[in-house]
Order: structure tokens, then C-alpha cells, then sequence
């Protein structure tokens, strides 16, 4: 199956109500994945409730993407549901030290080393745990530097942090208000000290954002410069769990409806990264192993108001058309507006906007614009830039177009059209028949 389309589906169950919430929240409490599954009543601590307030000592994901919050002997798994056992789901975790409590938790991302990608990590005093399949990994526990060189002991928090939102790939290690950027590949650790961020007791990663939990709150921060932007600290209660009357800011909202899809704009990054804009939102589309959720255009693009009209990448580029002008970002650990943007379209194109979508395949050098029933090629190595070639396409009203491996996709509202590349689109004699987004792949309601 398609992973594009596969993901795209909760992206396109993104409601427009979730567009107005999308610029208070970070994210909605019914918004993540739930895979709780509550154990018999023996098993629930009652003075353990997280929705009383709880500090946790970790939070992690699996890698499956179900989320782990860890308090003392305790875990909830998900975002709803009682405490745990931790002993019943990580089972060695007794054998070993009679785990009372953890230090800091976090899941590795390191696709060049299979034997520990994924593997979540486990930290207590001076040892580290490696688990995979909630199984402990031969060899484990180690002492701490075995593993992490320079990374203290009695830590307070840990977190992933892949290359892309991190310069390189990494995890930061949080112990008082000392945070430690470990470099995976060479092993290196450069120490900070975010004094302005809270003393963080976990931190966790969800979908590109990084929160720093301390007492039963939350601070958001950017995980190279330790930023935080907006309204902070927040209740996790409010958007990590679910508790009922008071919390929360998921009542009201609803999935949209399959037949109101309407993209403004697709691309696919040089790293990879998949992102779908519609109204004035945007969501990863290729990961989803960790739930899905709308965020506002904003949060990665600063300049960008409002919606756009069509978003493609050209190396490490990334290119917005907004109406007659056009942004370019740079995209490092965060994207970058590049000095001197916006500039008019028909300078930095040649071409007249509005345009309504626009892509590049592959490595190409060549982005099509479609505008009306026109695709116009666009050579982007070439000074000035001008049309190059214009060609008639059999569909109108296009919203956003991506090209893949496996092609060109085209969205006309709640559906889209493959054709095995430009070419194929641009001489197409009749339309093919569309793929409807579909509720079961799509998560909209129909
Ligand atoms: C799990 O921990 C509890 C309490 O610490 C203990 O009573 C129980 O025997 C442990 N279970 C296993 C399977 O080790
Ligand atoms: C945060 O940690 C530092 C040590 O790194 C400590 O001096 C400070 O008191 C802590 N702050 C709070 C509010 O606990």
C-alpha cells in the first residue's frame, strides 16, 4: 500500500475546527493514539491518578508508537486509561534492580545501527537499559558511559532528537537545568545550560515537538536552542491525557467529513519528510507510527500567514507560492526564511501567480506549475528563469499535486489522481479514474 496515502489519511481527517484549535493547542487531548488497555482492578493504584496531577519521572514512545508515562513503579500506557505495573509490560525491569522508579526514558533513532534503532532506552542511576519488543536487550544494563561517554548519572529527563529537527542526530539528556547534546555517531556531548527553560523531570517528543514536562505541567522548546515560544508552562492534563469535565480541549471537535477534503498544497522534502497544507495547518504525512496531528503553518514557517497556494522542495528548499509572491526556506534543524524573500513570483519564476500547485520529481531540476488547465515547466537552474515549456493537462481545478516514486499524485478535493509521471499527466487524452479518500484509509467520516 501507498504509504503516502496511508498517512494522508488523518491528515485529511483534519476538521477545520481543528484549524481554529490548531493555533491555541499544541495538541488535542483526543488526538494521539490510544492503546491503553486496562488491566484487571488489583492492578490500579487509585492514589496513582494522573489526572489528579502527577509529575512523571519519563516519558517514551515504543516503537511502536505507543506512548509510556512512568511514575515511581508505574506506567500508564496511551493517553487514556488507569496506572500499571511497569514490572507487567517491561518484565525484567524487576529482576534486575527492583525497579522502584526510573530516571528518564527515551527511544532511539539511529537508522544506520538496526541493533539499536527503535530500542528504547531506560535510565536509573548509573546504568542504561536497552529494550526492544518491551524485551530486554543481551548485555544490558550497562553502565551509562559504556554507552553515552560524558553523559552524567542520576539523569532527569531524556529525548530523541533526529537529524533534521537536530543538526545531526541526537538525544538531549536533561539533568537540573544542564542539558546534554549527545551526537549518536560520533559520541560527542556539548553541555548547555537552559536556565530559562523549567528543570525538566521528562521530556518527550511527539510529531516534531519537543515538550519538557516538570510538576504536572509542560514546556514546549526547540531542541537545538532550547526556545519557547508561545504561552508556557501548560496542564498536561489539558492535552496528554484524557480527564473528563474541567480538561481538555477536545470536546466539540469532530473528524471531518471525507467530501470536505480540500488541500491547498503537497510536498515531499529532499530529507524525505512529507507535508500536506490545508486552511491554515499543515501535518506530517509519511509518519504516523506516533498518531497524527494538525499543527498551524506558523509553528515550522514563521512568515506564512494564512493559506497557500502550493508548496514544492528543490534540494534543500523548500518553496512556498502564497498569491503573487513566493517564500524559500531553508531547511536545516528548523526551516529558515531566506533573506530577501518574499519576492514576486514572476522574479523569481517567471511566472504570473496565483498558481495552484506545483512540484519537482525527484532530483530534477524542473518544477511544474500548474495553473488552470496549463502545466508550465520551469527550469530552477537556469538565470533568469523562464517557462520553458507549457503543456495542456485534462483536469481542472487541480489543489495540490506530489510527485513520488511512483509518481505524480493530483488532488482535486476528497480525491486524487495518479499518473506515472509529468509526461503521462501532461498528455493524458482522459482523466483516469479517481481514488476516492476513503474513510477506512483516510480516518474522515463519510
Ligand atoms: C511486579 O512488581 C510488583 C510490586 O513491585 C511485585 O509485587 C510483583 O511480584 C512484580 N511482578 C513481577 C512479574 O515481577
Ligand atoms: C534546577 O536545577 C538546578 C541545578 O542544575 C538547581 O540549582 C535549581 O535549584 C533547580 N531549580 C528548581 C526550580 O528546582
Amino acid at each position: 500500500m501507498n504509504v503516502f496515502f496511508l498517512c494522508l489519511c488523518v491528515c485529511l481527517a483534519l476538521p477545520r475546527s481543528y484549524a481554529a484549535l490548531a493555533h491555541l493547542d499544541d495538541m488535542m487531548a483526543d488526538a494521539p493514539k490510544d492503546h491503553s488497555h486496562p488491566k484487571g482492578e488489583d492492578h490500579h493504584d487509585a492514589q496513582l491518578d494522573r489526572c489528579k496531577g502527577i509529575e512523571f519521572d519519563a516519558i517514551t514512545p515504543d516503537e511502536k508508537g505507543n506512548t509510556f508515562f512512568f511514575k515511581g513503579d508505574h506506567l500508564w500506557n496511551g493517553f487514556s486509561g488507569p496506572a500499571e505495573l511497569s514490572n507487567g509490560t517491561f518484565k525484567e525491569m524487576d529482576e534486575y534492580h527492583h525497579l522502584g522508579h526510573i530516571d528518564a526514558a527515551f527511544r532511539m533513532h539511529h537508522k544506520d545501527d538496526p541493533t539499536a534503532h527503535d530500542h528504547v532506552f531506560f535510565f536509573l542511576d548509573d546504568k542504561v537499559f536497552s529494550y526492544y519488543d518491551h524485551t530486554l536487550e543481551k548485555g544490558y544494563p550497562k553502565e551509562i558511559q559504556q554507552e553515552f561517554p560524558d553523559i552524567p548519572n542520576h539523569l532527569d529527563a531524556a529525548v530523541e532528537c533526529p537529524k533534521g529537527e537536530c543538526v545531526t542526530d541526537s538525544v538531549l539528556f536533561f539533568k537540573g537545568n544542564e542539558v546534554y547534546h549527545f551526537d549518536i555517531k560520533t559520541k560527542l556531548t556539548k553541555k548547555k545550560v537552559w536556565s530559562h527553560l523549567p528543570n525538566c523531570t521528562s521530556a518527550f517528543r511527539w510529531l516534531e515537538h519537543y515538550y519538557c514536562f516538570h510538576g504536572h505541567s509542560f514546556t514546549r522548546f526547540h531542541p537545538v536552542s532550547g526556545e519557547v515560544t508561545g504561552e508556557y508552562p501548560k496542564d498536561a492534563r489539558n492535552y496528554f491525557m484524557r480527564c473528563g469535565e474541567g480538561f481538555g480541549h477536545g470536546a466539540g471537535t469532530r473528524k471531518m467529513k471525507c467530501s470536505e477534503i480540500k488541500l491547498n498544497a503537497a510536498t515531499i522534502d529532499d530529507k524525505g519528510r512529507e507535508y500536506a497544507f490545508q486552511d491554515s495547518v499543515y501535518m506530517r504525512l509519511d509518519e504516523h507510527r506516533d498518531g497524527n496531528h494538525p499543527f498551524p503553518i506558523t509553528r515550522q514557517w514563521k512568515e506564512i500567514s494564512g493559506e497557500v497556494d502550493a508548496v514544492f522542495s528543490y534540494g534543500d528548499n523548500m518553496y512556498f507560492i502564497q498569491g503573487d509572491q513566493v517564500y524559500i526556506y531553508k531547511s536545516a534543524a528548523h526551516y529558515t526564511l531566506i533573506e530577501g524573500y518574499p519576492k514576486p513570483l514572476k522574479e523569481e519564476l517567471g511566472i504570473d501567480g496565483p498558481v495552484d500547485a506545483a512540484f519537482v520529481c525527484g532530483d530534477n531540476t524542473i518544477v511544474h506549475i500548474i495553473q488552470g488547465q496549463k502545466m508550465y515547466d520551469i527550469d530552477l537552474t537556469a538565470s533568469p528563469r523562464a517557462i520553458t515549456r507549457e503543456m495542456p493537462i485534462p483536469i481542472p481545478k487541480v489543489d495540490a499535486a506530489v510527485c513520488d516514486a511512483h509518481g505524480v499524485k493530483v488532488f482535486i478535493g476528497p480525491e486524487y489522481y495518479d499518473f506515472g509521471s509529468p509526461m503521462v499527466l501532461a498528455v493524458a487524452k482522459m482523466i483516469p479514474n479517481p481514488h476516492k479518500i476513503s474513510p477506512e484509509r483516510f480516518g474522515c467520516e463519510e
